[in-house]
């Protein structure tokens, strides 16, 4: 439907990413994951979770978009997203630095949701063009929920923000389930994790999932 993606030349090792709709529970879960790992050490992998948008400069005027705060064009909105996710990559002490140096950085939200969210917004090409050279995870974790529930979810929190509609997140898990057959394609591991579980139980998934990453052979130690 969406066109085989055909994005990436270079995987970097190391390297993992969640994905899926607002309230899907990709924080919490990324969250717990470190609670395991700081239970493991010394006996696991350096871990580096980290999310997109970032903290930063270029991360803080998205966040202002996205809260409705500041009106931006859809493209422009897209550049910054690209943008921010070139400083995540490569600045000093960014994600390719530390999987090279053999830690295991997760991130929450990466090109995938850029090419689904931004994808819807501004059309394929765009996105498409603008996350390009960015290289491909070895390991893609897509937490897939009805979007009535993880809408239900949401409702809770203090203010919404500009995606975090139900008819919009239709679209979303739409695009989502669209785009992972052209990951696969381009050799990256897709996993679909069931987020309509207990959080414990998608954690537990999640560990299984994680714990088969080649990093952990590595280190001779897979529990
Ligand atoms: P989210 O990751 O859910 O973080 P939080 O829980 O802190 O709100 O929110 C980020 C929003 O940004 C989410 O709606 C998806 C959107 N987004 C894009 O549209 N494109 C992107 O490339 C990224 C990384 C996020």
């Amino acid at each position: 439907m969406y066109g085989i993606l055909a994005l990436y030349m270079e995987i970097l090792c190391n390297f993992a990413v969640f994905e899926g709709g607002d309230g899907s529970g990709t924080s919490t879960q990324l969250a717990m994951l470190g609670h395991k790992f700081a239970a493991l050490r010394p006996h696991s992998p350096v871990f580096f979770p980290t999310a997109e948008p970032m903290e930063g400069p270029i991360g803080r005027i998205i966040r202002s978009a996205l809260k409705n705060n500041l009106a931006l064009q859809p493209d422009t909105l897209a550049r910054l997203f690209a943008a921010d996710r070139g400083e995540h990559l490569y600045a000093v002490g960014g994600i390719t630095e530390r999987c090279k140096r053999g830690e295991l950085v997760i991130c929450d939200r990466y090109v995938l949701s850029s090419l689904v969210y931004q994808g819807i917004e501004c059309g394929e090409e765009l996105p498409r063009s603008l996350n390009t050279c960015f290289p491909a995870p070895e390991l893609l974790l897509f937490f897939d929920l009805d979007p009535q529930i993880a809408q239900e979810r949401i409702q809770g929190r203090p203010s919404l923000e500009i995606y975090e509609h139900l008819e919009f997140q239709k679209k979303v898990r739409e695009r989502y389930h669209a785009l992972l057959g052209g990951y696969r394609e381009a050799g990256v591991r897709v996993e679909i994790v069931d987020a309509s579980q207990s959080p414990e139980k998608v954690a537990a998934a999640v560990w299984s999932l994680v714990s088969k990453m080649p990093i952990f052979k590595k280190m001779g130690n897979e529990e």
